[in-house]
């Protein structure tokens, strides 16, 4: 008999009866692999999860008995990271830990697991893709060498770890990573999306039935053949991405979904010598390459979640050699920026419609706050008038259709950041300014953008 087969996407795990060129669900290109078709042998699958873990415990409870495992959180003292995390590691909850090859995914694992088992946790390491040994001398250079209760095995078979789970009874599991993890039952090879997910969803079965917590690793890959983290995003508790640029050691740590806290926290790491860092001012690291008395680059304030931060906005206006104009933004909203193009040409009458225009977020961060609307149109028109807005100025402040400056939600915890950064002035919206007025002459408060562009330009 001829094997059922199915082609999935490698990136995003959609699937389809025949090949296809690119994914009609994630767009990319050539990611369509063909795997035996596996159904969902409901039986079977309940008959292998009783010989992996005894009876599954069906029967009913009283929900006002229902242990509530949220409040038990295990704190990895890693400031930055409880943060995202929204308080620490939940007692039975995965963890996807997704990130490029190489950001960092395999060192904050081991410093994690080093804090906790310094807090008492008992917890295995299964070093999928690296030997104890290579685990072991990365774990000397971060001072985890000598942990007790980190017990750490170099094996890839699901029925194997999972003994050891059984055996060694941890609080905490880290795979590292899911990728190279296989189960024998299934006929396709390893990291393909079938293999992936079956050996995911084993293993968050072991976590809700034995109240294990898990962080599972996952490569963000390049090629179609193997199968990305975004396959395993609904089978999860927590996905966080591990971002950074090649060339810089900065990290940046996101929440893309948390079923145990906010999803718009970032936490903020740097690559050293000996681990990964936290860095307790985003702001000043994101202002840190600024440079000085350059036209077109403002700071304005955005919220992390909780947390405000000053960034760097920048644009770039240049005579557009075509008869159409590029628009191009990077870490800003698209739309947002046509949209304040639109009232700068048609409120103030600037003439943009032959300039090529760019917008930057300094420090590879994407804004969704509004309040950046301001500093976005500051920094156009300075760049278009050549004139440079003063290095001791932060901007805020959403603009409106008439061009009028609207207010901006928690102003005085920017306002505190502000001042803590050592800024000078600070321009904001007018209906902003009763806030208790004890900034001195730090605030300037201000209705249009015309008077924005009054005070910040010279
Ligand atoms: P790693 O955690 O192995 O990345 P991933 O598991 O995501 O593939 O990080 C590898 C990089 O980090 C490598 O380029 C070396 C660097 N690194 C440091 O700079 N300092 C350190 O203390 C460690 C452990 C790694
Ligand atoms: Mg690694």
């Amino acid at each position: 008999m001829k094997t059922k087969t199915i082609f999935s996407c490698q990136n995003c795990g959609y699937q389809s009866p025949k090949w296809l060129g690119r994914c009609p669900d994630c767009a990319s290109w050539n990611t369509f692999v063909e795997e035996p078709l596996i159904e969902p042998k409901v039986a079977s699958r309940h008959a292998m999860h009783a010989a992996l873990l005894g009876p599954l415990p069906v029967e009913p409870v009283l929900l006002k008995d229902v242990e509530n495992q949220e409040n038990i959180r295990l704190k990895t003292h890693i400031v930055e990271l409880d943060r995202v995390l929204g308080g620490g590691i939940v007692k039975g909850g995965v963890i996807l830990l997704g990130g490029d090859p190489g950001i960092g995914k395999s060192t904050i694992s081991l410093q994690i697991s080093h804090q906790l088992a310094k807090a008492g946790s008992r917890l295995l390491y299964v070093s999928a893709e690296e030997s104890v040994a290579q685990t072991r001398l990365r774990a000397e250079r971060l001072g985890a060498a000598n942990s007790e209760r980190i017990y750490i095995v170099n094996q890839t078979d699901i029925a194997v770890i999972i003994e050891y789970i059984k055996k060694i009874n941890p609080e905490v599991v880290v795979i590292d990573s899911i990728q190279v993890v296989f189960s024998p039952d299934i006929s396709s090879s390893p990291g393909t999306v079938a293999q992936v997910r079956e050996c995911a969803h084993t293993l968050v079965r072991i976590a809700k039935t034995l109240g294990i917590s898990m962080v599972i690793i996952g490569h963000v890959t390049k090629e179609g053949a193997i199968a990305g983290p975004r396959v395993l995003e609904h089978v999860v508790d927590t996905v966080l991405y591990f971002e950074g640029q090649r060339n810089s050691s900065y990290r940046l740590l996101r929440a893309v979904k948390n079923r145990y806290g906010s999803t718009n926290e970032i936490g903020v790491f740097q690559m050293a010598k000996f681990g990964l860092e936290e860095v307790e001012n985003p702001s000043q690291f994101f202002l840190s390459e600024r440079p000085e008395q350059a036209s077109g680059s403002v700071v304005s304030s955005v919220l992390e979640g909780t947390r405000p931060v000053l960034l760097e906005i920048q644009a770039l206006v240049a005579r557009s050699s075509f008869g159409y104009p590029t628009r191009r933004s990077e870490g800003f909203d698209y739309n947002r920026l046509n949209l304040i193009v639109a009232v700068l040409e048609k409120r103030l009458g600037f003439h943009l419609e032959n300039e090529d225009i760019f917008i930057n977020v300094a420090g590879g961060i994407k804004v969704d706050d509004p309040s950046c609307d301001l500093a976005v149109a500051l920094a156009i028109i300075s760049s278009f008038k050549e004139k440079v807005v003063g290095k001791g100025i932060v901007v805020m402040g959403e603009i409106g259709l008439a061009s009028e400056i609207r207010s901006v939600t928690q102003v005085s915890l920017r306002v505190h950041e502000v001042q803590k950064l050592g800024f000078t002035q600070c321009i904001l919206p007018k209906n902003n300014i009763d806030i208790q007025n004890n900034f001195g002459s730090l605030l300037i408060p201000v209705s249009t953008i015309a008077e924005a562009i009054d005070k910040a330009l010279t």
